[in-house]
């Protein structure tokens, strides 16, 4: 079935306030698509004008090709799940989830089974008599989750689900996210501005910036390759080094040379270098740069050095060898290729 959601040209004033300003987004039928950005840039407002819950100011929302920016949003046929699970408190778990169905007037019957089924589904089969206060919070968001696959939903909005949940909740509901967007394959828009939630679940990452969308790709293309260092730096921690570029090579400030992927971009605003694709060792000889702080994590190592006068951050995985002690001369091996940046120039700024 096509449901695939199309954004044109949406622009959305608040009194004095352009929040969204002219966003175009094709999102395929049953793609994962996260919206991630810092705080006031738009993605509320763009997942509310899509929902209906927000008159855009101008522009179309089509889902399916069919104009649906003038329809009311109970007729729109979205779920929705929002920071705040929004539960009827009075309501037993079965009795949220069975009210959108009930809205639409199905039999008795068949909304006892899908409730179920939905119930089922998120893990809370055994819940169903419970009241929302009998629940932990995780609990409670996976009701809310039961509450929008219920209606069969054409399409399925996410704003930050999980943020109200301590560290560890929101890591596995995620995970568990993951596994029902695989399974259920609904065409999903998710509001997040947690980098590596967008990462662990979309197949497609939208980065927005103070009403306009930035760039979009895949995770791993949006991480690899980033276009702007708005993306480079939003995305993961990342070294933004001055290097000097000559046709297809760059030198970087401690003397080593590599190829750049991209060396024709114009604009630049240096070469990113993710800390885990910089080799470090140990030197007696002719070294590069001087270990200034180094902290064991568990899992990796990070290291602040000092280089060329400049402050690199470097990961390392893998202690098999010992964490370096600060003050210790090191080598570094950049990466083969390396990836240059522009910066990102607001719409009305590019046309003036
Ligand atoms: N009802 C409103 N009236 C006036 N301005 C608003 C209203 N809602 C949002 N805005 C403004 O629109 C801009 C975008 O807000 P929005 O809530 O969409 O941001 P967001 O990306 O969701 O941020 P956050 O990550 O903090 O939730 C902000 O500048 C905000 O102040
Ligand atoms: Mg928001």
């Amino acid at each position: 079935m096509d449901t695939s959601l199309s954004i044109r040209r949406l622009v959305k004033d608040f009194d004095g306030t352009r929040a969204l300003k002219g966003i175009d987004l094709e999102i395929p039928s049953g793609r994962f698509v996260t919206l991630l950005g810092p705080s006031g840039c738009g993605k509320t407002t763009l997942l509310r004008s899509v929902a209906g819950i927000s008159d855009p100011s101008s522009g179309e929302i089509w889902l399916a090709g069919r104009r649906i920016d003038g329809v009311v949003p109970e007729r729109r046929n979205f779920g929705m799940v929002f920071q705040t699970y929004a539960l009827f408190p009075h309501m037993s778990v079965e009795k949220n989830v069975a009210f959108g169905l009930e809205m639409r007037r199905i039999a008795r019957a068949e909304i006892a089974r899908r409730v179920s089924a939905a119930l089922d589904i998120v893990g809370l089969g055994a819940f169903g008599t419970r009241l929302p206060k009998q629940l932990s919070g995780g609990q409670q968001q996976r009701v809310a989750l039961a509450r929008a696959i219920v209606i069969e939903p054409d399409v399925l909005l996410f704003d930050e689900p999980l943020s109200n949940l301590d560290a560890r909740l929101r890591d596995s509901l995620r995970d568990e996210l993951r596994v029902l967007q695989n399974k259920l394959g609904i065409t999903s828009l998710y509001v997040t501005h947690d980098q590596s939630e967008a990462m662990a679940l979309a197949d497609e990452i939208v980065v927005m910036k103070d009403g306009e969308i930035v760039e979009r790709g895949t995770p791993i293309d949006l991480y690899r390759r980033p276009a702007y260092r708005f993306t480079a730096e939003f995305l993961g921690l990342t070294n933004v080094i001055t290097g000097e570029i000559s046709g297809e090579e760059c030198r970087l400030p401690w003397g080593a040379v590599r190829p750049v992927e991209n060396a024709g971009d114009s604009d630049s605003e240096g070469i990113a270098i993710r800390p885990e694709d910089i080799a470090i060792a140990p030197t007696d000889d002719r070294a590069d740069g001087i270990v200034e702080q180094a902290m064991f994590m568990g899992a990796a190592t990070h290291y602040q050095v000092r280089a060329a006068g400049q402050s690199l951050r470097i990961v390392t995985t893998g202690g098999q060898t010992g964490v370096l002690a600060v003050g210790q001369p090191v080598t570094l091996t950049p990466p083969p290729v390396l990836h240059l940046l522009k910066s990102f120039r607001p719409a009305e700024e590019a046309a003036a």
